[in-house]
């Protein structure tokens, strides 16, 4: 079956997110099951640049106002096509925003071209290739599925995952008339939503199946606490909504074999970490205590709980511990963090700023990382924390409760803890989160029994893979939900 994923990130090419990880990762993980899987993506500067032997596929004149070529390329493993067009992609700053944080104005322009040329493709664009189905990611994608709907015929199915339901792609009812939609497109049924549209309820509207990142976040959006405005959307279509758990790169992320690692290791030579640890501590700055060394490698906003940490961050030091905090986002949380660096030197230490390398080094050399968020769909940090035996902390919530054994008695006693699970939302849970953690650090032969349990679990693709190429298969019609 030939899939074609269309995504506004993938790893390597461009990344701001886990959607990039995923986007990579699956088509390689679902290559052997039957599933030939390409991936569409803005030719932005960073995509651009790693092309190499690509070639034209297909010239349009006109894609919503501009010119653009169609770019088939291998790279980095994955079989892309990229969408040249300049006018829309050719600009600093990152994918969504300008330089100085704006959301770029026409990014419904960007994001139509997005799904229209997806849709296109499926259509037979480009001559001998026709995807079968769409696999569409967030709302950067949503259109695609609404172009299917409303198109010639509706015989190409499609996917619609759901990766971040709070960035829903919502705009003024008068970008409609530019879409390339029929009228009747502007209803409840197709991508009105409010009175304007969104992407992201397009795509939950018109495809065939609504998949989201894990399963409990499949059940918390189907409440009005997570749903955000599209759980009854949801609930009206249960019976096709599923959630997926995601994996992760097991190559791109192993320490046994990790270039960014200074000390790479595995679980019978945990001690090596040690390495990785005093690499970590110098590059931040920190002191050399012997507490815990927790870290943060995340986007900095509410979602995160970041405001959350930083109430704790005078607790974490009295305690014992240091923090180091590899991120980047909100000023105020920013600079939140540097107050808590000024406070505590030595203690406490950011790195503002993207680095894919630094973040491998901490996994691997940290003893635990804090993932407090408020809501999360999936989450790749604890995952990644688990393959290299840096122990999650995280809230009781969504993708992070699927994929955490918080280490209460029951769970010690039983010998399958894996981290530490604390109530989502309190300041003062993750503080006592905190405390335990420190505790469950000192008893060396329990910490290093929860850090090599977390680092035999498997956080691979493999059983994932199989559910996305049986769904495939369910909804193109080559199996029916009774095949075994
Ligand atoms: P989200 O997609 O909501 O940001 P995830 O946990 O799913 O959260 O994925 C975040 C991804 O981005 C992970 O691969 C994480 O390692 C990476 N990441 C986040 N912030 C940074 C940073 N400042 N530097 C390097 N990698 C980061
Ligand atoms: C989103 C979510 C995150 C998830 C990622 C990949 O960015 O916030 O929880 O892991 O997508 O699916």
């Amino acid at each position: 079956m030939e899939v074609l994923s269309v995504a506004s990130e993938v790893y390597p090419l461009i990344k701001t997110g886990g959607l990039a990880d995923v986007a990579g990762a699956l088509p390689g993980a679902l290559a052997g099951r039957g599933v030939t899987m390409r991936t569409l993506v803005p030719g932005y500067p960073a995509v651009m640049s790693k092309l190499s032997g690509g070639r034209v596929v297909r010239e349009l004149d006109d894609l919503f106002g501009v010119p653009a070529k169609l770019i088939a390329a291998r790279v980095e493993g994955l079989d892309v096509i990229v969408i040249d067009a300049p006018a829309l992609y050719d600009r600093p700053g990152n994918p969504y925003v300008s330089p100085d944080g704006w959301d770029w104005p026409d990014n419904w322009k960007r994001f139509a071209a997005l799904g229209w040329v997806a849709a296109e493709l499926a259509h037979g664009l480009v001559a001998g290739y026709r995807p079968n189905l769409l696999h569409c990611h967030d709302w950067q994608a949503g259109l695609a599925p609404a172009y299917i709907k409303f198109g010639p015929t509706d015989d190409v199915k499609t996917v619609m995952t759901i990766h971040n339901i709070a960035f829903k792609g919502s705009f003024g009812p008068e970008i409609f008339g530019q879409l390339r939609l029929p009228p009747h497109a502007f209803e409840m049924g197709g991508v009105e939503f409010y009175g304007g549209v969104s992407y992201l309820k397009s795509g939950m509207e018109c495809a065939d199946y609504v998949t989201t990142v894990s399963p409990n976040y499949a059940d918390e959006i189907r409440t009005p606490e997570f749903g955000m405005g599209l759980e009854g959307l949801l609930n009206g279509r249960a019976e096709t909504v599923v959630g997926i758990l995601n994996g992760i790169d097991v190559d791109a992320w192993n320490p046994a074999t990790d270039r960014a690692l200074v000390q790479t290791y595995s679980a019978n030579t945990i001690h090596a970490r040690q390495v990785n640890k005093r690499a970590v501590v110098e590059k931040f700055g920190l002191d050399g205590a012997d507490g815990p060394l927790f870290c943060v490698i995340s986007r900095l906003t509410d979602q995160k709980g970041m405001d959350l940490l930083l109430q704790t961050v005078d607790g974490l030091v009295d305690l014992g511990g240091r923090l180091a905090v590899l991120g980047s986002g909100d000023a105020a949380l920013e600079d939140g963090f540097r107050t808590m660096w000024a406070r505590h030197p030595g203690k406490v230490s950011i790195v503002t700023g993207y680095n894919e390398q630094l973040s491998h080094l901490m996994q691997g050399g940290c003893d635990a990382i804090l993932i407090p968020s408020r809501f999360e769909p999936c989450g790749l940090t604890q995952l990644y924390g688990l393959r290299y035996g840096c122990v999650p902390v995280v809230s009781r919530i969504g993708g992070l409760a699927d994929t955490v054994i918080d280490a209460n008695p029951a769970a010690l006693a039983a010998e399958v803890a894996t981290g530490v699970v604390f109530d989502a939302g309190s300041a003062h849970a993750l503080y006592e989160a905190i405390r335990r953690t420190t505790r469950l650090y000192h008893d060396d032969k329990v910490w290093k029994k929860i850090q090599r349990r977390g680092m035999k679990s498997d956080v691979s693709w493999d059983t994932s893979a199989v559910r996305y190429a049986e769904l495939y298969a369910i909804i193109t019609g080559l199996m029916t939900n009774d095949d075994p």
